[in-house]
């Protein structure tokens, strides 16, 4: 593939020598403090992002895996579509996949500390927990009514009680009826709840936050929390402060959304080539060097496929197959490729949307429904594989900028310099 060396036209290592972000360095000095020594556990830079809105009924009943399903949001589609449907586990899940630890609940002690322990074992340093909000706001919920703010409080004092070395981000879910004010609050309410944690990943002091879909406020509201001004919201320097990942959509999204926001870096959150610009490998050598230029950090998100059909039965057009941990494989080579300091892995646990790298288990069809697996391979597969390339993330790190084009994607690494390539280096390097 013609992405890794890319950079190689680009010169990339001079650019990072020259033009490399003072955040991302800071960012990374920080990450090294985290652990004790000097060199930084790779683990601190691959971080999945992690659901805790699952139950079953010894929990209270079924939440997510007995998932609705979806209304197409155009009438004339909608109406060739079965929607409405909730799923009856736990032989029917809202999920394409069966999980090995069967529908569970977020908040069992010990399947917390099983994920813990997971994690860590393959290589995962940061979970990043999805959080809809404080429990007392109206609208302060996920779609099927669930607030995450209690269970994020149980990981927490697992990480304490167990001293796992799992750190927390968190990913600021959008809530119905979320304005710049509520952010506020949010971040004000999670900071002074968690000021005396050692479980959260802190970058030069501060928490990390995913902002997901933050488009959804204009970039102008953004600005008064995040562009360092006088105003009532803004919280740079102040104790509200983090280090801020806004999502990238769409092409223009770098200068339309990130930079005018004021957020200090982007994912991409997507790893399914149909839904976004930026959940596209090929575009990622761009959007890296429009990070570097920005002193922006850019930390891709892949992911093993994507495969909504059971809650979204209209929505094939998105979806990605696995094909074996092929599509996995591609998008870590890719993240390697441009050089990424920090991987966001989607997902560790979202069973709905089949974005799942925890272990599955193939299920004989009961009552009509079916599951796919990772067969023949084993239900580690995509864990397997995320250890492998979180090492390989730790290697190509402490090598510094050296082999950054070389390592190649299926062998091909001798594709360097292409036609192509050089043309865009030209326009970059003049930058
Ligand atoms: C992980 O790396 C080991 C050692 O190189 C290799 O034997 C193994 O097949 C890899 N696993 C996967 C799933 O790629
Ligand atoms: C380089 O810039 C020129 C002029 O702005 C543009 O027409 C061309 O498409 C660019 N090439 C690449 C590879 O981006």
């Amino acid at each position: 593939m013609t992405i890794i060396c890319y950079f190689n036209a680009f010169k990339f290592s001079e650019i990072m020598r020259t033009a490399v972000s003072v955040l991302v360095i800071t960012a990374l000095a920080m990450l090294a403090r985290q652990t004790e020594g000097s060199e930084v556990a790779p683990m601190y830079r691959v971080h999945a992002f992690y659901y805790m809105w699952y139950t079953e009924p010894r929990a209270g009943g079924w939440t997510h895996w007995d998932h609705e399903v979806l209304p197409h949001w155009d009438a004339n589609i909608k109406g060739k579509f079965p929607h409405g449907i909730r799923f009856e586990p736990p032989d029917c899940l809202h999920s394409p996949y069966y999980p090995l630890r069967g529908p569970y609940s977020s908040m069992d002690r010990e399947l917390i500390q099983q994920h813990l322990k997971e994690m860590e074992a393959y290589g995962i340093g940061v979970l990043v927990a999805s959080w809809w909000g404080p429990p007392w706001r109206k609208g302060s919920h996920d779609t099927q009514m669930v607030n995450t703010d209690k269970r994020l409080e149980q990981v927490i004092r697992e990480i304490e009680e167990t001293g796992s070395p799992v750190r927390v981000a968190f990913h600021l879910e959008p809530y119905e009826g979320r304005t710049k004010e509520h952010v506020y609050e949010d971040l004000t309410y999670l900071t002074k709840k968690y000021m005396g944690t050692h479980a959260l990943l802190r970058v030069n002091g501060q928490p990390v936050y995913y902002v997901y879909d933050s488009y959804k406020l204009p970039p102008g509201d953004w600005a008064q929390l995040l562009v360092r001004n006088d105003g009532p919201w803004n919280v740079r320097g102040t104790p509200q402060d983090g280090l801020f990942l806004g999502l990238w959509l769409d092409k223009d999204d770098g200068e339309q959304h990130i930079l005018p926001a004021g957020f200090d870096g982007f994912y991409t959150y997507f790893s399914s080539d149909q839904v976004s610009y930026g959940s596209r490998v090929e575009n990622w050598p761009l959007m890296q060097m429009w990070a570097i230029g920005r002193n922006k950090l850019f930390v891709p998100s892949v992911g093993p496929g994507y495969n909504d059909a059971k809650i979204r039965p209209w929505n094939k057009v998105s979806q990605r197959t696995r094909g074996d941990g092929g599509s996995y494989r591609t998008y870590w080579a890719a993240a390697l490729g441009v050089g990424a300091q920090v991987v966001s892995i989607t997902s560790y646990n979202e069973w709905g949307e089949g974005t799942q790298i925890e272990p599955a288990i193939p299920r004989e069809p009961r009552d009509g429904c079916q599951y796919l697996s990772y067969e023949p391979n084993s239900p580690y597969l995509y864990m397997e594989i995320t250890r492998n390339s979180s090492r390989e993330l730790g290697r190509l790190i402490a090598s510094g900028e050296k082999g950054m084009c070389t390592m190649g994607i299926g062998g091909d690494a001798n594709n360097a310099g292409g036609s192509e390539s050089s043309e865009g280096a030209d326009n970059v390097s003049d930058k």
